[in-house]
């Protein structure tokens, strides 16, 4: 992709039933990664993300807390969800919400425009629906509950609750029409699903043959009205799902919406089914392009299971960052995970990692270089003599490092892009302790020699702050202060991370890029 490009990436939009937990989180710091990442390629990056407000789980819970849904959902909004962003440092460039009016409108406007086109049709639902997942389902996807309150019932194999039955004129969208329109993308467009497990099972589960969807409901009325009868609202996922294009000016604003879409859709595998099926299936059915990808991330798993607040395993984002700080949280989550897979969390590797990996190998390396700068050369940034193998060593990883990453960023590989990257921490690491500047510094005969040195290592800092940038804000910008980095981090060009200017002096770090936190590894706090 070349400079200029567009890169829209949307992570879903969160329930607003509850606060949020690490699981979501996860999803926002990586889709926060790739966007910073992008803008650093001197793309056009776009970072949308927002909350799903309809439906019957929404609504459910504000009964059960005495309210409306709207306010309910004004409450969570405000004191949780956008909070939730500043904790966890998202630069996101829009929030959607999807009872905003522009939503709604877009919503009609798709909606009406299926109609007409004959997509749609009126008929009898009957079947289960678990309101936990706002889906239809299969007596496939349910189970016999084992043991506890329901037992002996059959309960959602996710949210091991009981479903309903439901028994509804409704409004159905002719999904079926698009089976082979769908395998044939998959086929096409391999990495139209990823990552290959995702990809996988949900090939085989459209080859079984694709149902139409119940697209409305009519016995409640929170929701988006459908447009020709008033009676019945928009299935709250086909709503959702439509949060993509209506933040973008569907129906409004052609220009804006052919600048951006298709977005990059960051997932969790447990909703990898809705954007991979039902919502290219709806593109297609209103004549749009499809998402250019959808990615589906494993999940942050707890005692085996995928955490979650209703099964009372959700830690809230603040419980780490309050501690460690958002940058130890975005860095944790991204490096210790392969993205696509499950990754268990725990404190104890949380802080172990930290003290590792960010307090002694980067933190460390960034003030034990600043400080040398400042006593041998005071604060003077030395310039390169003649290079040894071992400094053109660490030039060659610091392009290396570069190289990788880049290429590892554009398949998804977020935690492999930061171990390429870390390796030039480590090598740094290494180059100083095998070149012992601290001697050099005992005779002035080496004083080119030292000086060589140190720049070799202010050099390498640099390409880490701007490598580093998109997962550690807010470190890197202090390093990048303290090694003279000229012009704004965030403008350096991540694809070239080896040639960045300096003003020629460094300043003292005021304090550690991540300072020592003595931690009680059971409950995380300090
Ligand atoms: N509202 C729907 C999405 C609609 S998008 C048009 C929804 N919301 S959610 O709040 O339940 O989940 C949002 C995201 O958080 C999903 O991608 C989900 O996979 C992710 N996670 C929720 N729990 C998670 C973990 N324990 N681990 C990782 N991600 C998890 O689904």
């Amino acid at each position: 992709m070349s400079a200029g490009d567009s890169f829209y990436i949307a992570t879903p939009i969160f329930y607003v039933n509850d606060v949020p937990h690490i699981g979501h989180a996860y999803t926002e710091v990586a889709a926060d990664v790739l966007a910073r990442w992008h803008r650093q390629r001197g793309e056009d990056a776009w970072l949308l993300t927002g909350t799903d407000e309809h439906g019957q789980k929404i609504l459910r819970t504000a009964v059960a807390n005495n309210t409306t849904p709207q306010e309910w959902a004004d409450r969570l909004v405000a004191d949780s969800w956008q909070p939730l962003l500043e904790t966890i440092d998202i630069a996101n460039d829009d929030f959607i919400r999807t009872t905003d009016e522009r939503h709604e409108k877009a919503v009609s406007t798709f909606l009406q425009r299926l109609y007409d086109d004959g997509h749609i049709y009126a008929g009898e639902y009957e079947g289960y629906y678990c309101v936990g997942c706002e889906e239809y389902k299969q007596l496939d996807d349910l189970v016999t509950a084992p043991d506890g309150d329901y037992k002996g019932q059959l309960v959602c194999a996710i949210h091991s609750r009981p479903v309903e039955i439901l028994k509804e004129k409704n409004y159905f969208f002719r999904m079926s029409d698009f089976g082979q329109k769908l395998l044939d993308l998959y086929e096409s467009q391999p990495d139209f699903v990823q990552p290959a497990s995702v990809r996988n099972e949900i090939v085989q589960f459209v080859k079984q043959g694709l149902d139409d969807l119940s697209i409305s409901r009519s016995s409640f009325d929170w929701g988006v009205k459908v447009p020709w009868d008033e009676t019945h609202v928009v299935y709250v996922w086909f709503d959702a799902l439509l949060n993509y294009v209506s933040a973008i000016g569907y129906g409004v604003d052609d220009e804006q919406f052919a600048k951006r879409w298709p977005a990059v859709q960051l997932v969790g595998k447990d909703i990898a089914r809705f954007h991979a099926v039902i919502w290219p299936a709806m593109l297609m059915a209103a004549g749009l392009p499809v998402p250019r990808a959808v990615f589906g991330h494993g999940w942050l798993l707890v005692g085996g299971e995928k955490m979650s607040k209703s099964k009372l395993t959700g830690i809230a984002p603040s419980q780490i960052t309050d501690t460690f700080g958002s940058d130890a949280f975005r860095y944790y989550f991204m490096s210790a995970i392969t993205f696509g897979q499950d990754g268990s969390f725990s404190w104890e590797d949380l802080s172990a990692r930290y003290q590792s990996e960010l307090a002694n190998g980067f933190g460390n390396l960034a003030s034990r270089v600043i400080a040398m700068v400042n006593k041998y050369f005071d604060g003077e940034i030395p310039t390169l003599g003649e290079l040894t193998a071992s400094d053109e060593a660490i030039i060659a990883t610091q392009k290396r490092a570069t190289e990788q990453s880049n290429a590892l960023i554009d398949t998804f590989a977020i935690n492999e892009a930061l171990a390429s990257v870390w390796q030039l921490v480590d090598e740094l690491n290494g180059y100083i302790t095998e070149q012992e500047p601290w001697a050099l510094s005992k005779d002035p005969a080496n004083r080119e020699r030292l000086g060589t040195v140190l720049a070799t290592t202010v050099n390498g800092l640099g390409t880490l702050a701007i490598l580093l940038s998109p997962v550690l804000p807010k470190a890197t910008e202090k390093l990048w202060q303290a090694i003279g980095g000229v012009g704004e981090l965030r403008e350096q060009r991540i694809d070239d991370a080896t040639s960045w200017s300096n003003t020629g002096r460094v300043t003292a770090l005021e304090s550690s890029l991540f300072p020592r936190i003595e931690v009680d590894a059971e409950s995380g706090t300090a």
